[in-house]
């Protein structure tokens, strides 16, 4: 192919890639599915390698620039950038509408309302429609240019659907399903937790490197232009269904009225409902709809005068201090824990609230049999704000954080620079604990049906006593059955599960072993890198440091793990067990046989689910789409399979079972490159 024709191609590539983004992300309406729109991705990159030439800044594939950047530069907005003045409560609505209709002259004032999404407001200029800056609020006078992450979110066109030079406003914010999630892995990899999804969002996009921000995922909605000469409309709603079809996303739950009385209800109909929401939103946001109107009613210094934020009351409840208890974390880390008297708080009943470390507990002074204000910040668990001083009796009790770990009773000590107390005792019954459940969990090796209760049990009983021994419980079928709650059926099908997590990849087995500071990326990024666990293990500080992201922090936190005995003795034992200590060679050896050979899954697998059988199909090289077509190789089918197989038999395309599949990856397995 020539470099001409390879430009048009990618073209055409990209304006469908950009179609069904903006299909998925603001029109709610996705027609194809994710593993075909990775496909044209897919595409679209191959053909860039080879041509480099016709790679145009606005490409898809371009989302995250190569450089890190060495500081923010300052943009300033042209148009300030207001904040709202608040509602606390009805009352205060009612003033807003009557002072805007006294300044009105008497006009019928209409209003919209919006969500008060809980993130970041950022300004995004388009030159004939390309992103050229995106920038934070900052005074509203001036803010930072942080183009290099605002690329990075996929609600954020590259390219508008028309090619205006215009300046629109939003809020980039973190749903919460990713926060949870960014903090889990967070909490595992021993680095401090964010406090809530807007925190989150804020830290991501102060990153100088845009890998970061794009591994977080990050959404925005459009609420506003800013300058934006080019485009002229009547009312605020126009505007908003205009930028929606520039490709940007708006506010999901608009509402337009006149009445003051639907205002108010829609308002508190949200007070509940909003945590049904994948968001987090600390109000409604209620708007003048007539820009002509909102042009004759002005700003004061800080806020427009045609707007007004609607907060909910904080989230927060008062309960008792019953007890304070310390727990230990997975590499040892002691943090002090309020038990309550229970409280319903933000929809769930409360009992406990994270004190986070010895500091906090002081500053608070937080005593047993104290009266306490609670919070959930959309963290794992809820926190205590604040103690009521006013309620103390004078009959509370002050609380020291142990001078020895409470679950083994070896001398817990802090480290330089660190706020946490930590138990050193690698064998310590409660960071063994965690370790197993970490080890098992869904990021790390995946396997079902070893939760924390799980675990627990198993060790309690003798039957493992670290994560190597988890793979010689296929021969101990008859103890698990003696087990409470574990039948016939949850012991096989723990087996079955502790049997295909041995061929998770090499990044997997890394993260799982939970050493500090390594993430899921970072895993991904050193099994990448060096190929093998055992060179990731031996590499020097300076041969580690070489690699991209990581830095002495990692470095030395892996070095101390291979130092360690009970790790060369545990890994020895992974090894034996069969686990996947290389990253490419398993992996090549299917590769050629699924190579290029497109499936279509239907229908529930025995052992599979849609993910793990994707999963292995891709890491095969092949790959799954959405629906059958011609070009279908094969159609992979469970039980209950619908119409998917139906259309696979009517145009003759091969239908087979998991059996077969796993058959088809086996003898993959057995070609000589295959094995370890
Ligand atoms: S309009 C001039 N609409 O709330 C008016 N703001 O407390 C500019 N926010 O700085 C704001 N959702 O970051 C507007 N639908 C929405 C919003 C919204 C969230 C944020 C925004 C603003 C802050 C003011």
């Amino acid at each position: 192919m020539e470099s001409k024709e390879a430009q048009k191609l990618a073209e055409k590539l990209r304006q469908e890639i950009n179609e069904h983004n903006y299909r998925y992300h603001v029109l709610d309406d996705p027609q194809i599915s994710d593993a075909e729109f990775d496909d044209l991705m897919r595409r679209l990159r191959q053909l860039e390698e080879k041509f480099p030439e016709i790679v145009t800044p606005d490409s898809p594939t371009q989302r995250v620039g190569g450089q890190v950047k060495a500081g923010f530069d300052t943009v300033v907005h042209r148009v300030l950038m207001l904040s709202l003045d608040n509602a606390e409560n009805i009352a205060d609505l009612r003033d807003f509408t009557r002072r805007a209709k006294n300044l009105a002259a008497g006009a019928e004032l209409e209003f919209v309302i919006e969500l008060k999404v809980d993130g970041l407001a950022v300004s995004l200029q388009y030159e004939r429609g390309l992103l050229v800056r995106g920038a934070t609020r900052g005074d509203g006078n001036v803010g930072e240019d942080i183009t290099h992450n605002l690329r990075t979110v996929k609600s954020i066109p590259l390219r508008l659907r028309r090619p205006v030079t215009v300046e629109v406003r939003g809020e980039v914010y973190m749903p919460r399903e990713a926060f949870l999630k960014l903090n889990e892995e967070r909490k595992r990899t021993g680095q401090p937790l964010f406090a809530n999804p807007r925190n989150a969002a804020a830290g991501s996009l102060r990153q100088l490197d845009p890998r970061v921000a794009a591994e977080r995922r990050l959404e925005m909605i459009t609420y506003a232009l800013g300058y934006s000469p080019e485009l002229v409309f009547a009312t605020h709603y126009e505007a908003l269904l205009a930028l929606k079809d520039l490709g940007l996303r708006i506010n999901p739950y608009l509402k337009i009225t006149k009445s003051l009385d639907e205002v108010i209800a829609y308002c508190e109909s949200w007070r509940e409902r909003r945590y049904d929401l994948p968001f987090d939103i600390d109000g409604l946001v209620i708007k003048i709809n007539s820009l002509e109107l909102q042009e004759r009613l002005g700003t004061t210094a800080k806020s427009p005068r045609w707007a007004i934020a609607y907060k909910f009351p904080a989230e927060q409840a008062e309960t008792r201090v019953l007890g304070i208890t310390v727990q230990v974390g997975r590499i040892g880390t002691l943090t002090p824990i309020a038990e309550l008297e229970p409280v319903r708080l933000a929809g769930t009943v409360v009992k406990r609230a994270s004190l986070h470390n010895e500091d906090i507990l002081l500053a608070k002074d937080v005593r047993v049999g104290d009266h306490v204000i609670v919070q959930k910040a959309g963290d794992i668990i809820p926190e205590v704000v604040e103690v009521v001083k006013s309620k103390r009796t004078g009959n509370e009790e002050k609380f020291s954080m142990p001078e020895s770990c409470p679950a083994c009773g070896s001398t817990v000590r802090r480290l330089a620079g660190e706020v946490a107390l930590r138990c050193f005792n690698p064998s310590c019954p409660a960071q063994v604990l965690e370790r197993i459940i970490h080890f098992a969990s869904r990021d790390a090796m995946d396997i079902e049906g070893l939760g924390e209760a799980t675990a627990r049990q198993l060790l309690e009983a003798g039957l493992i006593r670290d994560a190597a021994d988890i793979y010689s419980l296929a021969g101990r079928r008859d103890e698990l059955l003696q087990l409470e709650r574990q039948g016939e059926k949850s012991v096989d099908n723990l087996i079955l599960a502790i049997e295909k997590s041995k061929q998770q990849p090499l990044w997997r087995l890394l993260y799982a072993l939970g050493i500090r500071y390594v993430g899921a990326r970072t895993a991904k990024i050193l099994a990448g890198h060096f190929g093998s666990l055992d060179r990731i293990l031996a590499a020097d500080s300076a041969e580690l440091e070489e690699v991209p992201e990581i830095g002495p922090k990692i470095a030395e936190s892996i070095a101390e793990f291979a130092a360690l005995e009970e790790s060369r003795d545990l890994l020895a034992r992974l090894r034996s067990a069969g686990l996947n200590f290389t990253a490419a060679e398993k992996a090549d050896g299917r590769e050629q046989l699924l190579r290029g050979k497109t499936f279509v899954l239907t229908g529930t697998l025995p052992n599979y689910t849609r993910e793990e059988a994707t999963r292995l199909i891709e890491e095969a090289g092949g790959k799954v789409t959405g629906s059958v077509s011609k070009k279908t190789d094969f159609v992979l089918a469970g039980e209950k399979a619908g119409s998917k197989l139906e259309k696979a038999r009517n145009l003759g395309i091969p239908v087979l079972s998991e059996a077969d599949l796993l058959k088809m990856l086996s003898a993959a397995d057995n070609t000589p490159s295959g094995g370890e």
